[in-house]
């Protein structure tokens, strides 16, 4: 176990009212009905832990980014209601996070029930983590409980200050996710395969970075691959491309070659794509090979002037890995003791005409396949957070793999080896 803070099994809660700081930032269409509730049913081990030790349990959240002001459409209710679904029992609910309602409600409160207080950002204290705001908070309770992993890499009031005021232990999703993710990247069980997808090498630059430094092998691909294979010579037509970073992609070509002096470690970019000329899921695709256009020598850049049906053509962009490339990662990962998988391959939210697989979300789904067993091998499979959970919450498959984070940023920073300021503030065991 890497887990280094006491946790709600090391205190009494007998008793007390408890404040337990959740992430319910979950998303919610235009009627205000909750999409995907994965975030609600993961924080419940620690909701019923604390009713059956007899807890008056006080919740608190964000949702959205509501900047400080009292935003309707980024209210808690919607979650208080699908809460009391999912644990059959009532769920009572504060407007306000602070204040004579928030403090009436607290102190009615019997132990054995639940209350939620609305969305802590409709007070711009919240994030610029204001000790008098904290302190007023913290009053509302005996001991502090975070619980919500996908805020604790934000040092604001709720997941900072507050612990300044009150005995502040860990929840068990916290608990889990962060031994989990630790746990994995320091000692996988080897091979570890990881793969890294999504939209900007700025955003996944640290993860990439750690990623090279400890795995057996690195696969990229979503519209961050573009800018790699723009970098090594690849035609990328109208694809998402970071023209800024092409020093920084070409640094990092550079560097995998230095480590591949020192040790083995495959790092693959996609050899084939799924192309379109627009984002639709009635728009024809076709699979472009460019294999025999990536050079060996990036230091060649710009790219070599070769035209011809092998590569993107100006009005194409790529949407997806082609299925030479997700059969050489789904190969990988037949290899694979453990996989770490951090951005979708291609644009998942197009749905198809036929069925929930987009035509450009096939890659993904390959690996997957793969990543659940059914070629055979079956890694310990460790999903990060963010687009990915929504892709696999949307086909169902969440439960289906050992480890699928409630954190985006936060479980990005966990694993690219940075310290989390909400779990930091926590009392040591
Ligand atoms: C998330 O969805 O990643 C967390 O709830 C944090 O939200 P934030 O990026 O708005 O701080």
């Amino acid at each position: 176990m890497s887990f280094t803070k006491k946790t709600i099994k090391d205190i009494d809660v007998d008793g007390k009212r408890v404040l337990l700081r959740a992430d319910y930032n979950v998303p919610l269409d235009g009627d205000g009905t909750i999409t995907d509730d994965y975030r609600i049913q993961q924080s419940l081990p620690t909701v019923q832990y604390l009713l059956e030790h007899n807890a008056a349990v006080i919740i608190c959240s964000h949702l959205g980014r509501p900047k400080g002001k009292v935003s309707p459409k980024e209210s808690l209710f919607p979650v208080a209601k699908r809460l009391q679904d999912l644990l059959g029992k009532d769920v009572e609910f504060a407007t306000d996070c602070v204040g004579d309602r928030a403090k009436k409600a607290a102190e009615s409160l019997k132990p054995g029930s639940v209350l939620l207080l609305e969305n802590l950002r409709f007070h711009s204290e919240e994030e610029a983590n204001d000790n008098t705001f904290a302190k007023e908070l913290a009053s509302l309770a005996d001991v502090f409980v975070q619980d919500g992993f996908g805020v604790v890499h934000r040092a604001h009031a709720s997941t900072e200050a507050v612990t300044h005021h009150l005995p502040s232990v860990a929840g068990l999703l916290l608990e889990h996710e962060v031994d989990t993710i630790t746990n994995v990247m320091q000692k996988p069980d080897r091979p570890l395969v990881t793969i890294v997808g999504g939209a900007k090498i700025t955003d996944k630059i640290e993860i990439l970075n750690r990623f090279l430094e400890i795995a057996d092998a690195v696969a990229v691909g979503g519209a961050m691959a573009n800018t790699f294979l723009h970098a090594a010579g690849v035609q990328v037509g109208k694809s998402k491309v970071e023209p800024d970073e092409l020093p920084l992609a070409k640094e990092i070509l550079h560097k995998v070659r230095e480590i591949q002096k020192e040790r083995d470690l495959v790092f693959y970019l996609p050899q084939d794509g799924v192309v379109a000329n627009k984002v639709d899921k009635a728009a024809p695709t076709r699979i472009v090979d460019w294999s025999a256009h990536i050079i060996a020598d990036i230091e060649a850049y710009p790219k070599r002037a070769v035209h011809d049906a092998s590569q993107v053509k100006d009005d194409e962009m790529i949407l997806d890995i082609g299925p030479f490339s997700g059969a050489f990662i789904a190969g990988l990962l037949q290899l694979a003791g453990t996989v770490v998988w951090n951005g979708t391959m291609g644009v998942t939210e197009t749905k198809s005409l036929q069925g929930p697989v987009g035509p450009t979300a096939h890659g993904s789904e390959l690996l997957i396949e793969a990543m659940l067993g059914q070629f055979g091998n079956h890694p310990f499979s460790v999903v990060g957070g963010g687009d990915t959970v929504g892709f696999i919450q949307d086909r169902k498959l969440t439960g289906s793999f050992d480890h699928v984070s409630t954190g985006g940023g936060a479980s990005l920073e966990l694993m690219s080896g940075r310290k989390l300021p909400g779990v930091e503030a926590l009392n040591s065991a």
